[in-house]
């Protein structure tokens, strides 16, 4: 067994965990100026922003707010950030909100101490250090970015990756108290992404014992926790939260694949959110791996408790609870429920088999004609 890894070098988890906000600067000796990277609502709203504002000036921190964060961030508004950041000499970068504004405050982080446009740093690029530290503290149940080297950033119809080992945060706070404030359907979607990163992991070419763990854990907390943590128990809540970071642990050792890059064009083109675009090709992917990767889907069948010898009733069985979950949470069932036209098919496809590596990462790689196969039985099944 090979693997290496890097994680923040603090992490706080539980209701109220916020408060140790100032210790932990002090401690990790985050100082100075920082810039705090939120969007446009939900930190001003709900107070959070000024209760931010005061842990961080309570410890002599200068506080510069940044609230431009849309979904899907934009290279601009990330560009903006970095130039602000660059101006007022910032010292480190803190991102609350979902993944897309901990990605805007990754890039950022990139940004400021590094010269020319955020294109140039996208992968394949190797980012040099020195690089500002990051505090994350996520809000959703979802993108994982808070443990992970990754952030995605949107141009056009297309997303990019930032893939560094310094862009991990130095400092994560999951506060799950913060979740009384999600919305139903955000919860829902956010944990399709979590529980898809657990499962694309297991079959990447880089998945690991390690890794296997995180995402045994992060799948079967998300089946046991999904419908209370929807309808608002707190502590249902608090345990997707916790599944969506164990994924993202999981992804930081392996990666994504194909649900992923296939998701990518519908919620570029049609708004479609991040986690319900995964969650309309999971069904599919997991046929796939049943089909194309038995053993593997025999192995995972055992990690999660199913005892059988053959793939197609493990694949099955998880399939059935996600569709018991879709039911239940009221999601679309395919990509014609969700709005997205016929004429779009051979377009989604072609958009999800051109990101190569989530392709060829995959322990059996999809030829075109099986993602167009894919995407047509995710349109009606
Ligand atoms: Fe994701």
């Amino acid at each position: 067994m090979f693997f290496s890894n890097s994680l923040p070098r603090k992490i706080f988890f539980g209701r109220g965990s916020l408060e140790r906000l100032p210790e932990a600067l002090r401690e990790l000796e985050l100082t100075g100026r920082a810039i705090l990277v939120t969007g446009r609502h939900f930190a001003r709203k709900s107070g959070y922003l000024d209760k931010l504002c005061s842990l961080m000036r309570f410890v002599g921190v200068d506080v510069i707010v940044y609230d431009k964060v849309e979904p899907n961030p934009s290279i601009e508004i990330v560009e903006e950030g970095g130039r602000i950041a660059r101006e007022k000499g910032v010292d480190f970068v803190v991102g609350f909100g979902g993944g897309s504004a901990i990605d805007t405050a990754k890039g950022i982080a990139v940004l400021a101490t590094h010269n020319g446009g955020l294109e140039e740093y996208f992968y394949p690029a190797k980012i040099e250090p020195p690089l500002l530290p990051i505090v994350a503290i996520p809000t959703t149940c979802g993108s994982g970015s808070e443990v992970t080297r990754y952030a995605i950033i949107s141009k056009g119809f297309r997303k990019y990756t930032i893939l560094s080992e310094l862009i991990v945060p130095t400092l994560t706070i999951l506060d799950s108290e913060v979740l009384k404030y999600l919305a139903r359907d955000i919860t829902a979607h956010t944990a399709m992404d979590a529980f898809s990163h657990a499962l694309e992991s297991y079959y990447h070419i880089n998945s690991c014992e390690f890794s296997e763990n995180f995402a045994r854990d992060a799948i079967i907390i998300f089946f046991e926790n999904l419908r209370d943590a929807v309808d608002g128990d707190m502590g249902s809540r608090e345990k997707i939260f916790y599944a969506s970071m164990l994924a993202g642990l999981a992804i930081n050792l392996a990666g994504t694949l194909f649900v992923h890059s296939l998701g990518y064009y519908i919620t570029q083109k049609f708004g479609i959110p991040h986690g319900l675009a995964n969650m309309l090709f999971l069904r599919q992917f997991i046929e796939y791996a049943a089909e194309k990767m038995p053993d593997r889907t025999i192995a995972l069948g055992r990690l999660l408790g199913l005892n059988s010898v053959s793939s197609e009733i493990v694949s099955r069985t998880i399939i059935n609870k996600l569709n018991d979950l879709i039911e239940y949470l009221d999601l679309p069932r395919n990509l014609k429920e969700a709005g997205i036209p016929h004429s779009e098919l051979f377009t989604i496809a072609e958009h999800g088999f051109s990101y190569k590596r989530n392709i060829e990462n995959c322990r059996k790689p999809p030829t075109s004609e099986e993602i167009q196969e894919i995407v047509k039985k995710a349109y009606l099944s």
